[in-house]
């Protein structure tokens, strides 16, 4: 019996009723803060392709988790950019690096906050790949014991999490069984496990120093056009060990971020990454969008496609903006 007996818009007539029916929550319990560490003491510098986001030296850090704990959001994923790069990322299990050192300044002063690490090559390589290179191919196997060997020293530090975003085959599995062998079976694992290709990294490129200096990472991360395989790449890092799932990234990618959560009961983050952030921070500072209504809409549209958690660089002022 449609028109006139059915009328959707007897249940908008009023905020009250709007909020009875509505089915999807945004949280601040559900946001993943982003920090980049560098070196030094005193550093707070900004990131010109994302504005609001510093690099940021260990010693800053404590303030940043008060604000966080105060906005009542529970973690930060950590990216280390290096003074030194090489050929092989040495700088990256360095247990007197910027990550290290604060990963243990954040869980000394605030226990409670979860520490998560990204895992990752790119940023300590001076190729900027993700893994050994050698004849300009980046090399799967032995670029798995590198990330073992950062994941280690990350818990050795104290992270609760480890999140490996390199897209190498076989690295959950790597890192569970070193962790494991550690005695670190208490640290989990958030795969990256769907990481696209993606041209909306470029602006974090800045901010972790980590762009390619030769071809692109086309060969390691997923092709944009493909669906399907990201089912693939999720039902093998689950039988790896993988203990909460990702899709990278987020708002292009909704379709992949619901077709994974309804093939899988596995905890799901999305990633809401640099490109994403600075685009609507662009049109903000134009006035061409109201920012805060922009932010909270993309944020929901995440959660509503089936995202448990989101990263974002917005998390803190979402935090403040949410009703
Ligand atoms: C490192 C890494 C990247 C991002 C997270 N980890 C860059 C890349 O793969 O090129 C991108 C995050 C963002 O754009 O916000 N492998």
């Amino acid at each position: 019996m449609p028109f006139p007996e059915e009328r959707p818009r007897r249940l908008r007539r009023s905020s009250a009723l709007r909020r009875m029916v509505r089915e999807t929550e945004l949280k601040a319990a559900d946001l993943i803060y982003p920090l980049f560490v560098v070196n030094g003491r005193g550093v707070k510098k900004a990131v010109p392709s994302m504005p609001g986001i510093h690099q940021l030296s260990v010693d800053k850090l404590p303030a940043e988790a008060k604000e966080l704990q105060a906005l009542g959001i529970p973690a930060v994923l950590l990216f280390g950019v290096p003074d030194h790069k090489d050929a092989l990322g040495s700088a990256a299990w360095d247990q007197a690096g910027a990550v290290p050192r604060a990963v243990s300044a954040l869980k000394d002063r605030y226990p409670e906050l979860v520490v998560i690490t990204d895992v990752c090559l790119c940023a300590y390589t001076d190729h900027g790949h993700c893994g050994i290179v050698e004849k300009d191919e980046i090399l799967n196997d032995p670029t798995l014991e590198l990330l073992a060997k950062i994941a280690l020293c990350h818990a050795a530090a104290g992270a609760d999490m480890v999140a490996p975003s390199d897209m190498m085959d076989g690295r959950v599995a790597a890192l569970r069984a070193a962790l494991d062998r550690e005695g670190h079976s208490h640290v989990a694992i958030l795969s990256y496990a769907v990481k696209y290709a993606s041209a909306f990294y470029g602006p974090f490129r800045q901010a972790a120093d980590c762009a390619p200096s030769f071809g692109d990472r086309a060969a390691y991360q997923m092709d944009p056009a493909n669906g399907r395989e990201a089912l693939r790449e999720i039902a093998l890092d689950l039988q790896e060990g993988a203990d909460l799932l990702m899709v990278k990234p987020a708002l292009p990618y909704l379709d992949i971020v619901r077709r994974v959560r309804e093939a899988s009961p596995c905890p799901l983050a999305a990633y809401n990454v640099s490109g994403e952030y600075a685009m609507i921070k662009a049109a903000a500072e134009r006035g061409w969008l109201d920012e805060r209504r922009a932010v909270l809409e993309a944020l929901l549209s995440i959660k509503r496609a089936g995202a448990d958690l989101i990263i974002t660089y917005h998390a803190m002022e979402a935090a403040r903006w949410l009703p």
